[in-house]
This record gives C-alpha cells, structure tokens and sequence, in this order.
C-alpha cells in the first residue's frame, strides 16, 4: 500500500482519501486480527518469512497438493491466484468446505 504505482507490473495508483480508507480496512481485517480457521493457519505457517503471495505459503501449497497442475491452467480456472473458479464464497471471506467447487469439473 505504501508503493501503488508499482504494484506488481501495474500502476494502482489512488487518491489519499481511497488509499488511506483500504489500508484501513486491510490492517482491520487482516489475519492478525482473525479468527478464521483458515487466517490462523496461513499465519502460522507464514511465520517470520517475508511471503506476499498466499499460494506461497506452506499452508496453501499442502492445502492445493492433491490438484494437479493442469487445472490451475483450465480455461475457467485460469492461475492458482483466481481461487473464486473453485471457492465459489470467497468474496464473502469464506472458505467452507461444502462451498469448494468439484474439482473434476476442470479435468
Ligand atoms: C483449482 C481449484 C482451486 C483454486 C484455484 C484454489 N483452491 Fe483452495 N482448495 C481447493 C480444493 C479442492 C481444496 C480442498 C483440498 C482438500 O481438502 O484436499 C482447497 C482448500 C483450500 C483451503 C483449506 C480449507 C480447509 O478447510 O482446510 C484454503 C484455506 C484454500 N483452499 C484457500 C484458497 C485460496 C486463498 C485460493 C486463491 C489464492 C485458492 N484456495 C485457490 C481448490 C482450489
């Protein structure tokens, strides 16, 4: 939040108004202050390691193990990073189990 204009390639630039009303929600809704099963244990696996992509942590690579490949490259599925295709609630910050899309369907 503290670089925009270089986020990841793109140029996210905002307003300070904007940027200081999404760090806000993100420091008051960020893992640290979580109960969710699935923040605690994506921030105990983080540790003190300097990770900023949740497909690099430990949790989330056990987690997505089983998956082969070639579904994270399925035309409706698309990257590892798009993981609405299969957590059809995740919009809503949840991740429950009967809300995983059958993963068969992109095979
Ligand atoms: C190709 C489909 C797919 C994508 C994309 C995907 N997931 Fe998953 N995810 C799964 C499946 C299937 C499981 C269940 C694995 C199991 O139980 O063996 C799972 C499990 C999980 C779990 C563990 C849930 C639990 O109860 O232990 C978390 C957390 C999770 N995913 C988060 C994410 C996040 C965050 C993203 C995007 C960065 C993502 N997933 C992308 C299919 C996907």
């Amino acid at each position: 939040m503290s670089d925009l204009e270089n986020h990841f390639g793109d140029d996210a630039s905002l307003d300070e108004e904007d940027r200081s009303d999404i760090l806000a929600f993100l420091v008051r809704n960020s893992a640290e202050k979580s109960t969710q099963e699935s923040s605690v244990k994506i921030l105990a696996s983080i540790k003190n390691k300097d990770i900023i992509a949740i497909t690099d942590t430990i949790f989330w690579k056990q987690s997505h193990k089983q998956i082969p490949k070639d579904v994270f490259n399925h035309n409706e599925v698309k990257s590892s990073a798009n993981c609405k295709a299969c957590h059809s609630d995740i919009e809503k910050g949840l991740i429950q189990d009967d809300k995983i899309k059958n993963i068969s369907d992109f095979m």
